[in-house]
C-alpha cells in the first residue's frame, strides 16, 4: 500500500503506520513471487506495486475502502461498488448518488467486457425547447443551475446492477464503509476544503445544500473538521435494506418529488420508476496490436477513441518523438475531425441512428488521415462551419480496480460540474447533476465545455444526454494489460487517447503516462489548449504550422490507471489532482 497523497495532517500518523503495514505486506508477500516488479531505474515516474488487486482513484478514503473490500475476498465489481459508495461520501464535488455514468466490467473467467450504462435520462415531461427564453437564446443559468438542469439520476441502479448481477459479496456489505464514513464523519481534507470554497456562492443559495456542506455561520467546512452526514448516511442505509427500490420508489424517492414539486423541477414519480440501466455491447477496436475495449454512445468517448487511434495507426508516432511538434500537430489534425463528427452524428443511440460502424472503420480512419496536411494546420472552419465559445468548469470522477483473478473494472461517473446543479436533496443529503445540459439546447449553441450538437443530441423526453466519459480496458494477447478513464469534460476522450498513445507508442509506465503535458483541440473553438511541459520551441513551430495555441486554465484530464503484467498491478493517480490514491490490496 502507499500513498500519493494525504489531503489532512490529522489522518499523518494513522497513514503512516498504514504505509509500514503495508509496504511489509507486499515485500513479505513478494518473496512467494517468481520474478519481482517492474521498476526502471531510469524511469522519473513509478506507480504504486501491489499483488493482483489495485484500487485507483481520486479520494484516499475511498480507494482504501475498495482495497480493503478486495482484501474481505471481494471480487473487483464489489470493490468498484464500495469506491463508487464511498466517493458519494467523501468526494461531494464528483462522486454521487445523484447522476450516471457508464462502467466496463471484464469478467476473466469469461472472457467477456460487459458496457453498463447508468446515464441519466431526460424526464418524461422535458422537450426540445426547455432551455430557451423568449427570444429563442438558451438560458444557461436554467440548463445549469436550477432543477431543470437535472437528468434522472442513473448512479444508484447503476452500481446496484453491477453488483447484483457480477459481485460476490452481498450489497449491504459493499455499502457498509460508506454508510460508517457518512455517520461516523471523514476529517475534511484540504482539497475538499479548498473546493468547497470555490463553489460556495454557487451552493450556498440552496438551503440543503448550505445545511450539507457549511457551517451554521455560512462558512464552508474547514480542513481538519470532523464532518458526519446524517440524512447521507440514511440513504445510504435505506438502499442496505431496500436495494435500488428505496431511491427509486421508497423513502428517497418521495424526498427527490417534494423537492422537485416544491421547486418547479420535472422529475415525477414515473420517472424513478421508470429509470434502466443499459447492458450495452463494449465497442472493440484494435491498435497497434492492442485490442481496445470502450464504451459506446450514448457516451461520444468510445468511438472518437477508436477513430482517432484509426488516424494516428498510420503514422509511426514513436519516430517523431513524444511531443515533437510534428507529432503534436498530427494529434490536433485527428482530435479536430473527430470532434467535428461527435457535433454531427453522437447521440443517444435509441433515439438517433449514430453511425458507430462507419466512424471506427478503418478505411474512414485513413481517408481523413490522408486529407491531413501535414505542413499546415486545416481552419476548423474547412471541415464544417460552427461557433466558438469557452471552456468551462470540468468535473467527473474515474476509478478503476484490478482483482486478483484477472477481473477489471473501468467507472466514470459524474455529476457534470464540480457539485453538479449545486441543489441538495433536503432530507436525502446528496446533490442533483447538471447533466441536461450535456445536450444540444439549441442547435449551433455550444454547452458548457463548447461543444456543438444538433438534432442528434436535442433533448427528448427518457433520452440520454451525450457524454464524453472514457472508461476503457486494454487487451493483448487477449489478456487485460491495462485500465484508464479520466474526469475532464471535453477533454477525457484527448486524455484517455494521449494515454493510450504514450504506453503503446512511447512505451512509458503508466505513472509516466500520466505525468506527461497534455494537449487539447475539441474542433470549435479552433484553439490548441496545452498544459505546462511543452517547450517553446515546440509551440513556436506550431504557430507557424498554423495553430493557435493557449496555455489551458486548468490541468487537461487527471487519470486513474491500473496496468497488470499477471503477476503485479501498478496503479497510478494522476499527479494533477491531490488527495487521490493508488492502493493496493494489503495481501494477495
Ligand atoms: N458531463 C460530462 C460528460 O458526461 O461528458
Amino acid at each position: 500500500m502507499y500513498f500519493q497523497d494525504i489531503g489532512f495532517i490529522n489522518n499523518f500518523k494513522a497513514h503512516s503506520l498504514l504505509t509500514v503495514i503495508s509496504v511489509i505486506l507486499i515485500f513479505t508477500s513478494a518473496s512467494s513471487y517468481g520474478e519481482p516488479p517492474i521498476i526502471e531505474y531510469g524511469d522519473r515516474f513509478h506507480p504504486v506495486v501491489g499483488g493482483r488487486g489495485m484500487v485507483v482513484s481520486q479520494e484516499i478514503l475511498a480507494s482504501q475502502t475498495g482495497a480493503a473490500i478486495l482484501a474481505a475476498g471481494g471480487n473487483a465489481v464489489d470493490a468498484a461498488v464500495a469506491t463508487g459508495f464511498a466517493l458519494a461520501v467523501t468526494l461531494p464535488q464528483a462522486g454521487n448518488l445523484g447522476g450516471g455514468g457508464f462502467m466496463l466490467v471484464y469478467l476473466a473467467s469469461e472472457n467477456k467486457t460487459i458496457a453498463i450504462d447508468y446515464r441519466e435520462v431526460a424526464p418524461l415531461a422535458a422537450v426540445r425547447d426547455l432551455f430557451l427564453d423568449k427570444n429563442g437564446e438558451v438560458d444557461k443559468n436554467k440548463a445549469r443551475f436550477s432543477y431543470l438542469s437535472a437528468g434522472v439520476p442513473g448512479t444508484v441502479a447503476g452500481l446496484i446492477h453491477a453488483q447484483q448481477n457480477y459481485g460476490s459479496l452481498s450489497l449491504a456489505d459493499v455499502l457498509a464503509p460508506a454508510i460508517k464514513l457518512a455517520e461516523q464523519g471523514i476529517r475534511v481534507s484540504y482539497p475538499l476544503a479548498y473546493s468547497l470554497n470555490r463553489a460556495q456562492q454557487r451552493l450556498i443559495k440552496w438551503p440543503a445544500s448550505r445545511k450539507y456542506y457549511f457551517g451554521p455561520d455560512g462558512t464552508p467546512l474547514q480542513a481538519g473538521s470532523l464532518w458526519r452526514q446524517a440524512d447521507l448516511a440514511s440513504t445510504l442505509k435505506a438502499l442496505a435494506k431496500e436495494g435500488r427500490d428505496a431511491f427509486y420508489q421508497g423513502r428517497v424517492a418521495e424526498l427527490i418529488i417534494a423537492d422537485m414539486n416544491q421547486n418547479g423541477g420535472l422529475i415525477t414519480r414515473q420517472d424513478l420508476a421508470d429509470y434502466r440501466v443499459i447492458e450495452r455491447e463494449a465497442l472493440v477496436g484494435t491498435y497497434r496490436g492492442y485490442d481496445i475495449a470502450a464504451m459506446p454512445p450514448p457516451s461520444s468517448g468510445g468511438v472518437h477513441l477508436l477513430q482517432m487511434l484509426n488516424i494516428l495507426e498510420g503514422w509511426k508516432l514513436t519516430e517523431l518523438g513524444h511531443n515533437s511538434a510534428e507529432y503534436i500537430h498530427r494529434l490536433i489534425e485527428t482530435m479536430r475531425r473527430a470532434y467535428a463528427d461527435r457535433s454531427k452524428y453522437l447521440g443517444d443511440p435509441d433515439f438517433y441512428p449514430v453511425p458507430v460502424a462507419d466512424l471506427i472503420d478503418k478505411s474512414y480512419g485513413t481517408r481523413l488521415r490522408e486529407g491531413i496536411n501535414l505542413d499546415h494546420a486545416t481552419p476548423s472552419s474547412d471541415i464544417a462551419p460552427g461557433l466558438n465559445l469557452p471552456e468551462e468548469s470540468p468535473q467527473t470522477t474515474h476509478f478503476s480496480v484490478w482483482d486478483n483473478a484477472g477481473n477489471v473494472v473501468s467507472n466514470t461517473y459524474t455529476i457534470n460540474f464540480s457539485y453538479g446543479s449545486g441543489i441538495a436533496v433536503e432530507g436525502a443529503g446528496f446533490l442533483l447533476n447538471n447533466e441536461m445540459d450535456d445536450f444540444s439546447a439549441k442547435s449551433g449553441v455550444p454547452n458548457a465545455y463548447g461543444l456543438l450538437g444538433g438534432q442528434a443530441n436535442a433533448i427528448e423526453p427518457k433520452k440520454r444526454p451525450l457524454s464524453s466519459m472514457t472508461p476503457v480496458i486494454v487487451f493483448k494477447g487477449g489478456e487485460p494489460v491495462f485500465t484508464t478513464g479520466s474526469p475532464g469534460g471535453s477533454t477525457i476522450i484527448t486524455t484517455v487517447l494521449q494515454t493510450v498513445l504514450n504506453v503503446v507508442d512511447f512505451e512509458m509506465n503508466i505513472a509516466e503516462a500520466a505525468a506527461a503535458a497534455r494537449i487539447h483541440h475539441q474542433w470549435l473553438p479552433d484553439t490548441v489548449f496545452i498544459e505546462t511541459g511543452i517547450s517553446l520551441d515546440t509551440q513556436r513551430l506550431l504557430v507557424e504550422k498554423g495553430h493557435d495555441l493557449q496555455k489551458s486554465r486548468r490541468v487537461i484530464g487527471r487519470t486513474q490507471t491500473i496496468s497488470s503484467d499477471g503477476e503485479y498491478t501498478y496503479g497510478a493517480n494522476d499527479y494533477r489532482w491531490p488527495g487521490g490514491a493508488a492502493i493496493a490490496e494489503p495481501s494477495r
